[in-house]
């Protein structure tokens, strides 16, 4: 299959090229570069010896959307592209719409136009309510976002699901991911955030590294085991993997459908940063910080319907996304950069 990988070069979009080639299939790249580096895609030659064909260019452009479904057979679309910096959306939501929403209606009138009805759609747990019993499964209870990125998602499921119930010849897959963690086990391709990282995983690596000099631990006095919040961390490979599926899933049906991806395990972050600690024979210096506002206590998925639907489920494990980031981030201190 031809696929257009909107945010290709991006962290889950290059690791989706590798798994996409990988499985046959021929990626085709857009992204604006606006918060990635276009070396992950020479990287990605490295590692499977396939050249992706690269546009440069914003998924908002039209015309250039309508020249790349001219020039290259597409046969589905996966779209990664879109702004995902929760404390930036709270500060700049119009920037954060305007791009997210904008993006995904601007390809699927493209995508129209030239009779390609496949979409898979890069969607998050932040989907869900927050007042939903644990596990989440497919059915939770959706919606009460706390900030306009988790909005966007929301939002863009529900155009998406409109379109699939105004014209039966789409085929919608959401894929709501958990919390993607590691790297390629290469270490050529991983996440490299501009700045100060949000994210737990890429705070712990830049700590054990030395960039950092410890860790916040965002509350300890949570409803949870050890007090500190709980999440559903998924390797990046498993999560390209259960894009695949998903693909698969798209030639033989119609209408939408939406997978948790996620392992159905929680981990707290004390045990997140005792696994890296262990898994890499490192420090990772730490001090308790009062709570994120925002921050659930407990978040995990139940990955059943992946299963038995898509038939995908992880196979990596805690010590692999531990081993993994480590392996990224020593050998690319400063990303692609390096
Ligand atoms: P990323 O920032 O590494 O990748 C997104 C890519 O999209 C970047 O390469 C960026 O340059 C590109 N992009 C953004 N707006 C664009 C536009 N208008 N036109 C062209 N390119 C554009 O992020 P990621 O972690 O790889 O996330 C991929 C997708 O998955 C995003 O939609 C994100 O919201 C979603 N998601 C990510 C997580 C996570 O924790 N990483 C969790 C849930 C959902
Ligand atoms: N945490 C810390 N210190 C840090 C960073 C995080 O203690 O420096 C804690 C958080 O409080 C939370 C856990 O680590 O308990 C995970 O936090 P992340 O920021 O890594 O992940 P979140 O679950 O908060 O958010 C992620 C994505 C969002 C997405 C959400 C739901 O970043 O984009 O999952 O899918 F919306």
């Amino acid at each position: 299959m031809n696929v257009l990988v909107t945010g290709g070069t991006g962290y889950i979009g290059s690791h989706t090229c590798v798994e996409l080639i990988n499985a046959g299939h021929k990626p085709i790249v857009l992204d604006n570069l606006c918060n990635s580096n276009v070396e992950s895609l020479n990287r990605v030659y490295t590692i499977t010896g396939e050249k992706v064909p690269f546009i440069q260019g914003d998924v908002c452009d039209e015309k250039l959307l309508h020249e790349i479904f001219s020039r290259h057979a597409i046969d589905c679309v996966i779209h990664f592209a879109g702004l995902k910096a929760v404390g930036e959306s709270v500060a700049k939501p119009l920037e954060y719409y305007q791009n997210n929403l904008g993006s995904t209606m601007s390809l699927c009138r493209v995508m129209r136009a030239h009779n390609v009805k496949k979409i898979i759609f890069s969607s998050s747990a932040t989907v869900y309510s927050g007042d939903n019993e644990m596990p989440l499964r497919e059915t939770s209870k959706t919606g009460n976002c706390t900030n306009p990125y988790g909005w966007t998602k929301y939002m863009c499921e529900q155009i998406l699901r409109d379109i699939a119930k105004a014209d039966p010849e789409w085929s919608v897959v959401l894929l709501r991911y958990f919390n993607p963690v590691g790297a390629h086990k290469s270490g050529l391709i991983g996440e490299h955030p501009n700045g100060i990282p949000n994210n737990l995983m890429p705070y712990i690596s830049q700590t054990a590294i030395g960039k950092r000099d410890h860790l916040s631990v965002f509350g300890d006095d949570y409803d949870t085991p050890d007090g500190t919040g709980v999440r559903d961390y998924i390797h990046v490979v498993d999560l390209a993997r259960g894009h695949v599926a998903a693909a698969g899933y798209m030639m033989s049906h119609k209408g939408e459908a939406v997978f948790n991806l996620g392992t159905g395990h929680g981990y707290s972050v004390l045990d997140m940063v005792h696994a890296f600690e262990e898994a890499n024979g490192v420090k990772v210096p730490y001090e308790i910080a009062p709570r994120r506002p925002g921050d659930l206590a407990t978040c995990y998925a139940d990955p059943t319907k992946s299963r038995e639907v898509l038939g995908w489920e992880a196979e990596f494990d805690q010590v692999d996304m531990c081993r993994d980031t480590w392996n990224w981030q020593s050998k690319n201190p400063n990303g692609y950069d390096d």
